[in-house]
């Protein structure tokens, strides 16, 4: 995601009262501690500017959603656009998918993976967030059935998602080829509204593990 640089990247990060830094300490215990309730929990790991999981939150009071972004620069541009009226049910973690299997112990309802970036070539296969390293990395954060919720305009990041969900146990439980014609309730995040206003349709899948 190519930003411009934000000048007061590190005033936003330090002062910012939903980023939640050394998440690690707060495993098992997400609910109680930050939450301070029993509401299911949902994140999206690569929420790049924040709008999907900000509207996400509002949308659902009753939910707890933790958006999960690796780059200062991405989460500071987050924080600059979520700003006002701010979810009390939202969270901001600053860190790679790969860790979050410390940070969360059986806690969390659905992932969602929105315009994942679709490291095309076959040596970046494990940089996917939809290959056998990230899917194993995710099994000890769920809580009951798995679910995971996938869109992008990359069709072949599409197909490989779900040969290996697949290949991993996951039902592939709803699907569609060009999502805004369906009527599956939806939010659009940045990425999404930039490519359906060029025509481009969403690609999108939901599954399940039991
Ligand atoms: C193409 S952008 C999509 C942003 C947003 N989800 C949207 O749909 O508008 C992908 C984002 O995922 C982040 N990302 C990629 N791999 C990640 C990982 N392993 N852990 C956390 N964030 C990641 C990138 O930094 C980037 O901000």
């Amino acid at each position: 995601m190519r930003l411009r640089n934000l000048k007061n990247k590190e005033e936003l990060l330090e002062n910012c009262s939903y980023l939640i830094n050394n998440p690690e300490k707060y495993q098992g215990l997400w609910n109680e501690e930050v939450f301070k309730n029993n509401h299911p929990i949902h994140i999206e790991i690569g929420m790049g500017k924040g709008s999907f999981i900000k509207n996400m939150a509002l949308t659902f009071p009753n939910i707890n959603f933790i958006g999960i972004e690796k780059f200062d620069g991405v989460v500071a541009r987050a924080i600059n656009n979520i700003n006002e009226n701010i979810p009390s049910n939202l969270r901001i973690i600053k860190t790679d998918a790969i860790n979050l299997k410390d940070i969360f112990d059986h806690e969390i309802e659905t992932i969602y993976l929105n315009f994942s970036d679709p490291w095309p070539k076959k040596r970046q296969e494990k940089r996917r967030l939809t290959s056998k390293i990230y899917l194993d990395s995710y099994e000890s954060l769920f809580k009951g059935d798995k679910v995971i919720v996938q869109k992008t305009d990359n069709t072949d990041l599409y197909a490989y998602s779900i040969v290996s969900l697949n290949d991993f146990g996951y039902k592939i439980v709803e699907a569609s080829l060009d999502l805004h014609k369906t009527d599956i309730f939806n939010i659009k995040t940045e990425y999404e509204t930039k490519f359906s206003q060029k025509g481009v349709k969403i690609n999108y899948l939901k599954a399940i593990k039991k």
